[in-house]
């Protein structure tokens, strides 16, 4: 016993040793392949300056076009080598001089760690954070969208050069803001699906686009979740399971909108299919949803991608098929390119033996993923030779980038409350601040989520310290605000000269895979205003920092509640902005791009009922302001300025002919619309020309929203958005501003089959409270 347990004490010792130094091992490997995924290279395929041999073949040639690159390089790869390319972390063949390829980079609202394909290190800690998109969204300012997108992918490109990021990005989220309570709401912008299609397009070409060569890629953007994404997890329903179901109406007039103009009119690189079924099919396994619509109706050029794993999930959580193999060749001949995930590369070779798919498909799967490298410049050799080669570390959080973050922020936050003598305070008068809340001192909340780490913060605390003294109490603990810390609250705000009140959300309350069950202020946060603003001395102002809409109807009518900002999520520079409009460097022009409930519609309605119209029968009361006519807290398109301006309609016609082609039915019998087709809406336009006056005393950003009621048939929206477009306007000064109105496509309506009609009879334009009749008839 003695001895043996003697002999045991080295024996202890070397097993020890043995582990430390295979610790040791580990750890050297690590920091190794550390180095390597560090290393300040970027990936690219033909590298003929250090492999000569490579310049023979076809697909490393630029003087061929990519379809001929394309087909060179599929023929020279092996069906084991195609499946490599199908899945977002692709295989390498060495022997052709093609690296492991990473897919999955995002760029939301800047470039975002969010995804294995970017990373910030020391030589780029960070990049410019825009706001989250629900804001930008707010600005209206269709000329933002793309600037935005152009920074964000000139910074993209620079952090590819040094290695540390992909040339693929999976954003924007393009999905409808359809219900208050989902998390990823911010995420989207907003509710409408023609200012949705304009943030979609007008983003993706800000990304995607170069100077040089349409048919060149600066980066590949991505619009997802197509299609009838917006439950995340309420109430036990998730994501995962959730079968939306939807009416070829809501279908074609409200969900797929953005995603047609993503591919229309912003020539996106690539759609990702979502996780949910839509009327009983996983969207990633849809022939008519894939195939059909995005490449044949929409001439997708580019490839489709699966969310991650939106295949896995067809099978293992949806039980869509019998067998991984059927999945995988299901999705693939539904028009599924890429898979984010493994599951491909895992059951695609064993669904080709079986015989489920042939290789062709394949072949076309793995030809669509190339085509979109090629037009990235992957294949070109050495980037630092090509357009963007350039561009590195210092072109990353520029002064300028960080500029227009803040101007971003700016132009997109809410006024939506302002009793005369609240907003702006003056810098000068005002002595002491009270800045009260549980996200008056925030950083990462500002961001939201998909975000990278930004440049740096600007907390609202911060931003309004710059002009003048404060005094702070977080009031909460945290937004949840179990319990709110009164005292200290009032007793700052009882002294000061004004009180800045910071509330809202963050991730913890609504976020991805986050659905909210009511829309009011978390925990006691209204107990804190309430209770401050009774205590203050000065104006109050509320600020409500979150990404959906807010029940906040205790503020609105709350005397001593005098002014309310609505500022999303803001970014990098929020806390600069907010301060910015505070005391009125600014001149707020946002506008909400979404209905603010009250939260007894949410008690009322399902998050699950994804109908956008009103059923009579049950009382289901219909969604956003195209549909719903209930009480709403604020409204969509509401959004005060410091200024005033009016509207004069200078012309626009009283009528309108659609000419139809002899023997057409309706000329015969009395028809209540006509079809919204190529021969009859040619050249069917119209101008809608205003002048529009700033007749306040203080300069600003305006935007004039044209909205459309067409004769109620085919059960159509109330009014819905033509046009927006947002004008500067000095002290007392005008400018005119022009709608070119397309009959067919702008005042068109969706039939109940998805068909697009134009009604007949008298349509009102909306601009503002003015109001002009327009007949449309044959
Ligand atoms: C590249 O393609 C062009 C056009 O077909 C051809 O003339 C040229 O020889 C090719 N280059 C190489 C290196 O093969
Ligand atoms: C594979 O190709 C053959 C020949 O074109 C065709 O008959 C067959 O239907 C294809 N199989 C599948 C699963 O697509
Ligand atoms: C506000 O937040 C900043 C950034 O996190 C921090 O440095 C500062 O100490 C905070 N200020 C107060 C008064 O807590
Ligand atoms: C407001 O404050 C006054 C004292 O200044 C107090 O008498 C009153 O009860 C307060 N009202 C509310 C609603 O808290
Ligand atoms: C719209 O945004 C662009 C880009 O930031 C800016 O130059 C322009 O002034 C904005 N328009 C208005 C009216 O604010």
């Amino acid at each position: 016993m003695a001895s043996a347990s003697q002999n045991r004490a080295p024996k202890v010792v070397s097993v020890l040793m043995l582990q430390l130094t295979l610790l040791l091992l580990l750890l050297l490997l690590f920091s190794s392949t550390q180095v390597l995924a560090q290393s300040s290279q970027p990936v690219f395929a033909c590298d003929v300056a250090s492999n000569p041999s490579l310049a023979g073949f076809g697909f490393c040639n630029t003087s061929l076009g990519v379809s001929d690159r394309v087909a060179d390089l599929v023929g020279r790869l092996t069906l084991q080598e195609k499946i490599l390319f199908l899945v977002n972390s692709a295989g390498s063949v060495s022997r052709l001089g093609i690296p492991k390829y990473e897919w999955w980079s995002e760029a939301l609202h800047g470039v975002s760690y969010v995804g294995p394909g970017t990373h910030f290190s020391s030589l780029v800690p960070g990049a410019t954070s825009f706001p989250q998109v629900i804001l930008t969204a707010a600005s209206f300012n269709a000329s933002l969208f793309e600037a935005i997108g152009k920074v964000v992918s000139t910074e993209a490109r620079a952090m590819y050069n040094v290695g540390l990021a992909g040339l693929t990005f999976w954003s924007p989220n393009v999905n409808i803001f359809r219900d208050p309570r989902w998390g990823r709401g911010q995420e989207t912008p907003g509710e409408d699906p023609l200012l949705s299609s304009k943030y979609a397009s007008g983003y993706v070409k800000g990304l995607q686009q170069r100077d040089d060569d349409p048919d060149k890629l600066k980066v590949a953007a991505c619009c997802k979740h197509y299609t009838a994404y917006d439950v995340d997890n309420w109430k036990g329903v998730d994501r995962y399971h959730f079968n939306a179901v939807v009416t070829q109406q809501d279908m074609d007039d409200t969900f797929q909108p953005p995603f047609k103009s993503c591919v229309i009119d912003g020539n996106v690189a690539s759609v990702m299919c979502s996780y949910n079924q839509v009327n009983g099919k996983p969207t990633c396994a849809d022939p008519d949803l894939l195939s059909g619509v995005i490449r044949g109706q929409w001439k997708l050029n580019g490839y489709i991608v699966s969310d991650c794993d939106s295949v896995d999930v067809l099978y293992n959580s949806q039980h869509y098929t019998k067998t991984p193999e059927e999945a995988a060749a299901v999705s693939i001949l539904a028009g599924l390119d890429l898979n984010c995930g493994s599951f491909l590369g895992q059951h695609t070779e064993a669904a080709v033996k079986a015989g489920l798919i042939n290789e062709s498909a394949i072949t076309n799967a793995a030809s669509n993923n190339f085509a979109t490298l090629m037009r990235l410049g992957f294949f070109d050799g050495d980037p630092s030779k090509q357009l963007y080669g350039k561009l590195g570390p210092k072109d990353v959080c520029t002064a300028a980038n960080q500029e227009l973050a803040r101007e971003a922020a700016r132009q997109g936050i809410v006024l939506l409350k302002n009793t005369a003598g609240s907003l702006p305070l003056s810098p000068t008068a005002i002595k002491t601040l009270a800045v009260i809340g549980p996200n008056a001192n925030v950083t990462k909340t500002m961001i939201g989520n998909y975000e990278g780490t930004p440049c740096k913060y600007t907390t609202p605390l911060q931003g309004l310290t710059a002009s003048v003294a404060t005094t702070y109490a977080p009031g909460c603990s945290n937004v949840a605000c179990a319990t709110a810390q009164l005292d200290d609250a009032k007793k700052l705000a009882a002294s000061a000269d004004a009180t800045v009140l910071v509330m809202g959300a963050d991730q913890s309350i609504e976020a991805e895979s986050r659905d909210r069950i009511n829309i009011l202020l978390p925990g006691q946060q209204q107990l804190l205003i309430t209770e401050v603003a009774n205590a203050s001395k000065g104006p109050v102002i509320l600020v409500i920092m979150s990404g959906g809409g807010m029940d906040v109807s205790f503020a609105k009518t709350n005397d001593k509640i005098t002014s309310i900002l609505w500022v999303g999520y803001p970014g990098e520079a929020g806390g600069a902005a907010i301060a910015d409009i505070v005391f009125g460097f600014y001149n707020p022009s946002g506008r909400l791009p979404m209905t603010w409930y009250p939260q007894s519609y949410v008690d009322k309605v399902p998050m699950t009922n994804m109908n956008m119209r009103p059923d009579p029968s049950t009382g289901y009361p219909g969604r956003s302001y195209r549909f719903y006519t209930g009480e709403t807290v604020y409204s969509f398109g509401d959004g005060l300025s410091y200024s005033k301006f009016n509207y004069e309609l200078v012309r626009a016609p009283k009528l309108v002919s659609v000419p139809l082609e002899e023997g057409h039915a309706c000329l015969s019998s009395d028809c209540k619309s006509v079809d919204a087709v190529e021969q009859s809406c040619q050249n069917l336009a119209f101008d809608v020309h205003l002048r529009v006056r700033n007749t306040g005393g203080m300069s600003g950003g305006h935007t004039v929203l044209l909205f459309s009621s067409p004769p109620s048939v085919h059960n159509s929206a109330q009014k819905h958005l033509v046009g927006f477009e947002k004008v500067f306007l000095g002290p007392r000064t005008h400018s005119f501003v022009r709608f070119k109105v397309d009959v067919c496509k702008d005042l068109s309506v969706v039939d109940e089959l998805g068909s697009k009609k134009v009604a007949l009879g008298e349509h009102v334009l909306h601009i503002g409270d003015l109001k002009h009749s327009l007949t449309v008839r044959i």
